[in-house]
């Protein structure tokens, strides 16, 4: 039996098989037992086909991330309009320069003894890279066309009751296709449903809160049901256990009957960033007594308002977005859906202080709704950076016309009922903005999002300012999302009639965490023969700015509902402004890197949005022999409004945040700092001008200790938890070496694997799979995966010339 059974609903494990006759649902997911194989192999379909020479891989599975890293996988000869290009040019790592183009099979069989003659089964994929079509037993039973949209087809008339079934999935991935790593293959969850004929949809409940006052919500729970003389029952379960209401519909029903219960919830524990209180419904479908279907769905209790006096507001009080737009790949990982990989870039994000992200520009995995459901994060789920006008040749804009209604369906009936989501997005910077046609298809996509969500808005992120104001685009829109553009903000809100705006996407500054250049200056498309962009964060594209260029709007226009940066983590693909130059395969736009390590622009972000914690930052490092009395500015990213430096003991003056320059309202700066290696201290003063806090950086020797730290030393013995190990090599002293670019290898023993290393460095061609890599700025990190064994895991890193790190962790 080639699957791992993760959930039995609706009957005791102890009495499986005497109720499972019945009354049951089982959700099967398919994770083991995959073979695989590039190319074109369509007598596979056949269930007789030996694929035993195929490779065997377990779902999720990024068929490209082991690479090799090539220019020529993605090489194209394009002009980027929305980048405001005159003219075609070479394009190299556009798409992250790994083999995901091409075609490719899975094959996996699976029984199912539990099920029951007259019950129905259910392929469930939550993405699949790119276009499946999906055969049972030699029988084709489905495809869809958008590689990141769930889907399902009932699979009932091919599947065999006691039978092996063959299933085979056919994937393509198109030259030209994204303007981003897209992943490639059964990137997420595979899942086999059986359930009973009389039974709630597959994502059949939807669940609002339409009442919300302190004392009590109104629930409302529409499910949608076939089968006939049905009794539903529904019981609410607070976020202890208890359970809190319950409501039961007598009914006689015909297929697809959608029966609504309100049931209140006395003193709701709402949900908010800071209070992710969850709930949980609990829905039994009755033939007379015998239970039929059961299904949970967690929710949560809250209200969204977006008001043109007042802006958004979250439970009545109002709030605006810290969020960080995210692409879906897990850097080193891929796009292969991870726990464990998802929780630690929130954990990262909720330091940071953010409280919203924005699944650009598609559909977010179901494993990170559940994580900002349970974590506290605002969610704006997109869906499509196309429409029926191209932005690459073989993008969405073919399957416009024919899918975009029932993409738009899926998206929203699987993830309505988190609480996460506060507004969909139906597009990003999509060339439809011109054109009278683009106004219709705005409307209409809206209109579709309305028909299956009306209590969350729309957005669109518009980049085509002008264009938008003058044809009505703009002013369709529930929320009117601007895309960079700062100067334009005052004009468009006054253009629009809703009275209020959004920085759907937001400063596009590039940084390579560690490295910086002199002098510091403001610039746009900055390269330098490094391939690297300067981490003094004064770097932008020609479209895009500096995040103080944000700020102030934030901060001074009532009316700004809050911005998504672009983006909280850098990602595979558009190495930009290196997008002409080779070797160059990752962005640069991230506020962590690609392995997830902080750049110094983090520490602006969250001397602003982290209002628990003090934020105090020195940059740059201070290791620049050879630059010995020459003018190194020092920057510093802090949460205190004054400080002063010092070197080596020497006052640099002191400074304190001011209106005067859009720099100086943000950030301390000592501009003419001759460089001597030393110490940098910086002494911050509170409100009353008395030393509050400091913090200093030091001049490293060579080298000589390898130093690891883990974000978790306690793993889940379930075959995929990981712990992200940062190594740093540190001098005789212990004092960081910011430069350091050791040759490093990795050795895992014990009850886990060695999965990935990352160091950050947009221009690596190292693979992550392969148990060596270089430090980039003196650091990068390690990620050791379980087992499915529990016991002790020991890593071991090691390097010429240093005394090897070890570091043990544990699984259970
Ligand atoms: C935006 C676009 C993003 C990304 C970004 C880079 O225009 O929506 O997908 O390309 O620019 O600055």
């Amino acid at each position: 039996m080639k699957f791992r059974l993760t959930c039995l609903i609706g009957y005791s494990l102890l009495v499986l098989t005497s109720v499972v006759t019945a009354h049951a649902r089982t959700v099967t997911v398919l994770s083991d037992g995959w073979t695989f194989n590039l190319g074109d192999h369509p007598e596979s379909i056949s269930p007789e086909f030996d694929d035993s020479g195929w490779q065997r891989v377990t779902v999720p599975h990024d068929w490209a991330i082991k690479g090799p890293f090539d220019k020529k996988h993605d090489i194209q000869i394009a002009q980027i309009v929305q980048n405001q290009e005159a003219q075609a040019t070479e394009k190299t790592g556009r798409t992250g320069a790994l083999p995901h183009i091409g075609q490719a099979w899975y094959r996996n069989s699976f029984r199912l003894p539990h099920y029951q003659p007259g019950q129905r089964v259910l392929l469930l994929f939550e993405g699949a890279m790119s276009e499946p079509h999906v055969y049972l037993n030699g029988e084709k039973v489905g495809q869809w066309n958008y590689g990141y949209n769930y889907f399902y087809f009932d699979v009932t008339d091919q599947f065999l009751p006691d039978h092996e079934n063959v299933l085979a999935v056919h994937l393509t991935n198109r030259e030209q296709s994204s303007r981003w790593y897209p992943g490639a293959g059964l990137y997420r969850k595979v899942r086999v449903i059986v359930k009973n004929p009389q039974c709630i949809r597959q994502w059949g409940t939807q669940i609002t809160t339409p009442e919300v006052t302190a004392t009590e919500a109104k629930v409302r729970i529409r499910t949608t049901i076939s089968g006939n003389n049905l009794t539903l029952v529904t019981t609410v379960v607070d976020p202890k256990g208890n359970m809190v209401a319950s409501a039961t519909d007598d009914s006689v029903v015909a297929t697809d009957t959608v029966l609504s219960q309100d049931l209140t919830v006395s003193a709701p524990a709402l949900w908010s960033p800071e209070t992710p209180s969850l709930y949980t419904a609990i829905s039994k479908l009755y033939a007379g007594d015998v239970l039929q279907d059961e299904l949970t769905t967690v929710f949560g209790i809250r209200t969204i308002q977006y008001e043109p006096e007042k802006g958004f507001l979250l439970n009545g009080n109002v709030r605006k977005f810290k969020g960080v737009c995210l692409h879906h790949d897990l850097g080193p990982i891929g796009a292969a859906i991870n726990v464990a990989a998802l929780r630690r870039q929130l954990r990262i994000l909720k330091d940071l202080g953010c409280d919203a992200i924005r699944s650009s520009h598609n559909m977010p995995s179901i494993e990170q709704l559940e994580l900002c459901d349970e974590m506290g994060f605002m969610f704006l789920a997109e869906s499509f950076d196309e429409w029926a006008k191209a932005k690459v040749r073989n993008g969405y804009h073919r399957f416009f016309e024919s899918d975009a209604e029932k993409d738009i369906v899926n998206l929203v009936r699987a993830t309505r009922n988190h609480p996460c989501i506060v507004m969909w997005s139906s597009g990003n910077e999509v060339p439809d903005q011109h054109g009278k046609q683009g106004v219709e298809r705005a409307q209409r996509l809206q209109d579709l999002f309305h028909r299956e969500d009306p209590t969350r808005p729309v957005t669109v992120g518009m980049d085509q300012v002008t264009a938008v104001m003058k044809s009505g685009f703009g002013a369709v829109m529930d929320i009117p999302g601007l895309n960079y553009r700062t100067h334009l903000y005052e004009q468009a809100f006054r253009a629009f009639p809703q009275g209020l705006l959004l920085g759907s996407e937001t400063a596009s500054t590039v940084s390579s965490r560690g490295i910086y250049k002199f002098p510091a200056n403001l610039a746009k498309m900055k390269t330098y023969e490094d391939l690297q962009c300067s981490s003094y964060d004064l770097e932008a594209c020609s479209w895009s700015n500096i995040p103080e260029e944000d700020f102030v709007l934030q901060d001074d226009k009532r009316w700004v509902i809050g911005e998504f940066v672009w983006t909280g983590f850098d990602y595979l693909g558009e190495p930009t402004p290196y997008d002409t130059a080779w070797p160059s395969r990752s962005s640069y736009f991230g506020i962590c890197d690609l392995a997830g390590l902080p750049k110094d622009r983090y520490y602006l972000y969250r001397s602003r949005w982290n209002k628990q914690d003090d934020t105090l930052h020195i940059l740059p490092h201070w290791n620049w022999a050879g630059r010995e009395g020459k003018n190194t500015p020092v920057f510093v990213y802090t949460s205190y409004d004054s400080a002063e430096l010092f070197v080596n003991g020497k006052s640099m003056g002191v400074r304190t945040k001011n209106s005067s320059t859009i720099l100086n309202r943000y950030r301390l700066r000592w501009n003419d700092v001759k460089y001597e290696p030393g110490t940098l201290k910086v002494v911050a003063f509170d409100s009353d001008g008395r030393p509050a806090a400091n913090a200093e950086i030091r001049t490293s020797g060579e080298p000589a200790r390898l130093v690891l730290t883990a974000d978790r030393t306690v793993l889940q013995a379930n075959g995929e938890d990981l712990a992200f190990v940062t190594v740093s090599v540190v001098d005789d002293n212990g004092i960081p070496c910011p430069t350091a670019t050791n040759q490093l290898s990795f050795d895992v023993q014990g009850q886990g694997t060695y999965r990935a290393a990352c160091n950050g460095d947009a221009t690596s061609l190292e693979m992550f799979h392969l148990p060596t890599m270089k430090l980039f700025s003196g650091k990068l990190v390690v990620l050791v995966q379980s087992t499915s064994e529990p016991g002790p895991i020991q890593l071991t890193v090691s390097a010429e010339q240093l005394a090897d790190g070890v570091l043990e962790l544990s699984s259970k």
